[in-house]
């Protein structure tokens, strides 16, 4: 289940947390997967172990802002593996803090990341995903990393809601163009709860800070509070469910929205 052999997957921000989850566990499905990141010395160590398991890799020096860098990390996944077969718009950034104290550059650099980079990667990725997406069954996909800020409102950080939200509908409206172009492309968002890594940290940072203490231990158990499973969630949680959605077995599936939160929007 959930294989993706002979696939070729490009992951942006693939040097920690969710994105080398994914990675790792992707070229453990039998995927070769190009590892982009702006953190190169990381990056190229989630390749070393990957390599080290057995598994294909690259390293690729990506800044998803960047559209010649899209342009020469499809280019390594050709010349290297010989294609491209699933994309995931991984790499992210969360600033934690009230919109009335943001100033303009923090948003710019904010929006460059979450929406200019999501829309930069599909479209540079889109010619290769359409070539591949012909000699497979069930074509090539596009994994987007939304947030259940996503789908509801962030107390901790409005304007990364207002990016994830964008990233949300940005997914269906890309599958519904691919249709209707009758490219055989699929493309989902991934929606998780909060989950330990660098910017689950940073959640607690924000969560105690704008609640005027520095207990950040106390500000992760609210957090866990949310979380009716009773957990927070941990980077190979959600890399399961991006793992699934690239593979042939979520093949029926284009334009939707999978949350993988412990519950935290159920309720
Ligand atoms: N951790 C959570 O609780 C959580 C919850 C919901 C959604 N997400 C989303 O999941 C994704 C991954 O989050 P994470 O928790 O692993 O974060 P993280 O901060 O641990 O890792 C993000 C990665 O993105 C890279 N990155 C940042 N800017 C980049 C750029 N311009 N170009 C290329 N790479 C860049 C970083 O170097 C880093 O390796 C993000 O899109 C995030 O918004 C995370």
């Amino acid at each position: 289940m959930n294989r993706l052999d002979g696939k070729v997957a490009l992951v942006s921000g693939a040097a920690r947390g969710i994105g080398a989850a994914s990675a790792k566990l992707m070229a453990e499905a039998g995927a070769a997967v190009v590892v982009g990141d702006v953190l190169a010395d990381k990056a190229k160590q989630t390749v070393k172990e990957i390599e080290a398991a057995g598994g294909k890799a690259a390293f690729i020096s990506l800044d998803v802002t960047g559209e010649r860098d899209w342009q020469a990390a499809v280019k390594l996944a050709e010349q290297r593996f010989g294609k491209l077969d699933i994309l995931v718009n991984n790499a992210g950034l969360f600033l934690g803090r009230d919109f009335e104290e943001v100033t303009l550059d923090e948003w710019h650099k904010l929006v460059a990341v979450n929406l200019t980079g999501v829309w930069l990667g599909t479209k540079v990725c889109t010619a290769a995903l359409k070539a591949a997406g012909t000699q497979s069954k069930h074509g090539s996909a596009i994994v987007n990393l939304a947030s259940v800020a996503g789908l509801v409102g962030s107390q901790l950080d409005p304007l990364y809601s207002m990016t994830k939200g964008g990233v949300t509908l940005f997914t269906k409206s890309t599958a519904l163009a691919y249709g209707r172009k009758g490219y055989k492309i699929r493309v989902n968002s991934i929606h998780p709860g909060v989950i330990q890594t660098d910017m689950g940290a940073q959640t607690f940072v924000a969560r105690a800070t704008q609640t005027g203490s520095n207990d950040t231990d106390a500000a992760k158990t609210v957090a866990l509070r949310g979380h009716p499973i009773g957990r927070l969630g941990v980077p190979e949680d959600i890399a399961a469910g991006i793992c699934f959605l690239a593979s042939d077995d979520a093949g029926f599936m284009t334009g939707s929205a999978l949350v993988v939160d412990g519950g935290l929007t159920a309720q």
